[in-house]
């Protein structure tokens, strides 16, 4: 595999931050995590199963004879909802606020655990009443309001399955999850603030549910968020508050399975559709809570905790709604943009809640970075004592920025690789034990074994690259695709011989540690989100105007990549079809329409031709060079070699301005 140029300069850090004494000695992660994990790795995850409660208690760590089909903890009983909430209330820490919520418009709230306990099990007790029993699924499309982390404790109280969809996804991909999941009850709000603005949600849910779609949908419940005013399908559709205000307030919670399903979260992969990536319950528990506290350094009761991820993504799972409450960790939840009423707001909250733990995404600093340090300047950033970054490779200049700018030169950083697959995270520096190195995401975590390989599946050594593999099975692993056993074993496990292969490049130093270099597949990574390529092209294509399309991830210095569409018009349709311009526009917003905002093709190129191959595939390579601005590449292996030159030349005329 090759390695880009730029990469080869990264691999030359010398810089190095060792924790400071102080750090050290009151880190929460010691050395000896390591060596015990190294020593008897399934010992080393009972030992953190056993962090949590268990209704009745596993005798055997893991089953792995029906590869890659793993069973962790299968012949314990949990329940989530209890381990996050009725076990802290019960051990004394009723009063310890679990979240703080700062609303966009400057609305705030506050829930101790008590208060947290009490609105979930209210929310359990509406579930029941509705009819959800263990194994139904719920679809959730909600704002990062506090009823999105309620209910889906609640969902996973009464051992129901939660699919969350992203607020910013359109109905269309709504109505598509829903489907999939033949979800039974949706749980929604009227909208949420963003931007300024009361965006509504509602809407989508009554379209995604219209023309006899989503025919498995008994009822629509709707959380008042914005007060503005929604359609009602009497009999479908009840408010969050009325049902809640008429239920008991007790709920005993029963143990499940460890084995039982939690959740389906899709996300993109290499084809047109998305993939629902089914979590369990006892493996992704113990190894969400064991990751939330070793890598954040994590002091229950003393640390304010934000992780700016909308419950919409895993990080939101794992480290919003499960991980940090698992824990007894008191957190922050923000509804809005970073940008909502200005730059500061973000520094604000810091500021506000004194928070101590931030975990956020690379797109998010190297915006902050654009408006400068300035951005910081009237705020008290002091509290902040560890940093988190996820979703994309760090680059090094965002990630000393982010040390001194956010973290004052003494916040250690870590750097998160994981995927919506692994559930939580597996590649981290641990404060307090790790000499961080910018730009890198270092090391495997205790527990988990990962190796470089090259294309005949051997291991690489320092200084190579090649692809990234987990080579032993992890508590919090996907225990498939929902509904298609057989695409998961074809999509993670088939390429290389009984490793889970992740889909991104990797590269090792001198020193053995990993430098992350994306997806070797046809997934683009925006602003940290998964896209794939096929469904845009697919978005694209499903519109009148468009004959054929190709799609590309560019580099983008604020997004890491951006989605840049080629597009062959239909002849048929030139009648309708107006300037570049106007057409660029109008697929961009079909796109939104289709997926959502986050899909949208940030540069349209009308094109009379596509670069294939004699097999007729489409060579992505060298639209990436045109979208990047690059001299093309080697074009031998297409079927007519001039079709770059048609592609460049039309381009360079500015027809697509
Ligand atoms: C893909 C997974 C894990 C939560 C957010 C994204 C990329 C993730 C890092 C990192 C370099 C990273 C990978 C991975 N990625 N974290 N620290 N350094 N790349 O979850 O949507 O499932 O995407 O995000 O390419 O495969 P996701």
């Amino acid at each position: 595999m090759s390695v880009a140029p730029e990469i080869e300069n990264l691999l030359h850090e010398t810089r190095r931050f060792a924790p400071s004494s102080e750090f050290v000695a009151d880190a929460i992660a010691k050395p000896e995590l390591y060596e015990k994990a190294k020593t008897d790795r399934l010992q080393f995850w009972a030992e953190q199963a056993n962090e949590l409660h268990w209704h009745k208690p596993f005798t055997q760590v893991l089953d792995w004879s029906n590869t890659p089909f793993a069973k962790w903890f299968h012949d314990g009983e949990i329940n989530v909802s209890y381990n996050c909430l009725d076990r802290h209330v019960e051990a004394g820490w009723g009063k310890r606020v679990a979240l703080f919520f700062e609303g966009e418009p400057g609305d705030s709230k506050v829930y101790t655990y008590l208060d947290l306990l009490i609105e979930v099990k209210k929310a359990a007790n509406v579930l029941l009443k509705l009819g959800v029993q263990p194994g139904d699924r719920v679809a959730i499309y909600m704002p990062m309001i506090p009823e999105a982390i309620i209910a889906m404790q609640a969902v996973a109280r009464v051992g129901a399955v939660h699919s969350v969809v992203f607020g910013g996804f359109s109905a269309d991909s709504l109505a598509a999850r829903i489907e999939d999941a033949e979800a039974k009850l949706v749980i929604t709000a009227d909208g949420g603030f963003r931007k300024g603005k009361a965006s509504p949600l509602k809407p989508a849910v009554d379209e995604a549910l219209s023309g006899g779609k989503c025919q498995t949908v008994e009822n629509v419940l709707v959380v008042k968020r914005t007060g503005n005013d929604v359609d009602w399908t009497s009999g479908r559709d009840m408010w969050w508050h009325e049902e809640l205000g008429a239920v008991e307030t007790e709920h005993v919670a029963q143990g499940f399975n460890a084995e039982h399903p939690l959740f389906i979260l899709y996300t993109s992969g290499t084809t047109g559709k998305p993939k629902g990536i089914l979590h369990t319950t006892g493996g992704y528990l113990t190894q969400a809570g064991y990751t939330h506290r070793n890598v954040f350094d994590l002091h229950p009761g003393q640390d304010i905790y934000w992780c700016t991820a909308d419950v919409g993504w895993i990080t939101g799972h794992s480290y919003v709604a499960y991980g940090p409450l698992a824990n007894g960790a008191t957190q922050v939840i923000y509804e809005g943009t970073p940008d909502s009423p200005d730059w500061g707001r973000w520094w604000d909250i810091v500021q506000k809640y004194h928070v101590s733990i931030l975990y956020t995404a690379p797109t998010a600093i190297r915006s902050f970075m654009k408006i400068g340090r300035s951005v910081t300047t009237h705020y008290d950033l002091s509290s902040i004592r560890v940093l988190g970054s996820v979703g994309e490779p760090i680059n090094p200049e965002a990630w000393m920025w982010y040390r001194d700018v956010i973290g004052g030169n003494k916040a250690p950083i870590v750097d998160t690789w994981w995927q919506t697959e692994t559930g939580a995270i597996m590649i981290s520096p641990l404060p307090g034990i790790t000499a961080t190195k910018p730009g890198s995401a270092q090391v495997a975590l205790p527990g988990i074994e990962m190796a470089v390989i090259d294309d005949d599946g051997n291991k690489v050594g320092a200084g190579h690259g090649g692809y990234l593999t987990i080579t032993e099975p992890w508590p919090s692993m996907l225990r498939g695709i929902w509904g298609d056993p057989e695409r998961y074993k074809e999509t993670y496990w088939s390429r290389f011989e009984g490793k889970y292969f992740a889909g991104d490049g990797a590269k090792l130093d001198e020193d053995g540690d990993l430098w992350l270099l994306g997806r070797v597949d046809d997934v683009m990574n925006v602003s940290g989100h998964r896209l794939s390529t096929a469904e845009i092209e697919s978005a694209l294509v499903s519109h009148p105007f468009v004959a054929e399309a190709a799609v590309v991830g560019a580099k983008d210095e604020t997004t890491g990549q951006a989605v840049v569409a080629f597009v062959i018009l239909r002849r048929s349709h030139m009648d309708e079809i107006g300037s570049d311009a106007d057409t660029s526009k109008i697929l961009r917003d079909h796109v939104a329409k289709e997926i959502g905002p986050i899909a949208k093709p940030r540069t349209i190129f009308v094109v009379s031709e596509l670069p294939k191959t004699r097999s007729g595939k489409i060579m992505r390579r060298l639209l990436r060079d045109v979208a990047e601005d690059r001299p093309i590449g080697d074009v031998t292996t297409l079927a007519d070699t001039s079709v770059m030159d048609t592609i460049t030349g039309r381009i360079n005329a500015g027809a697509n301005d």
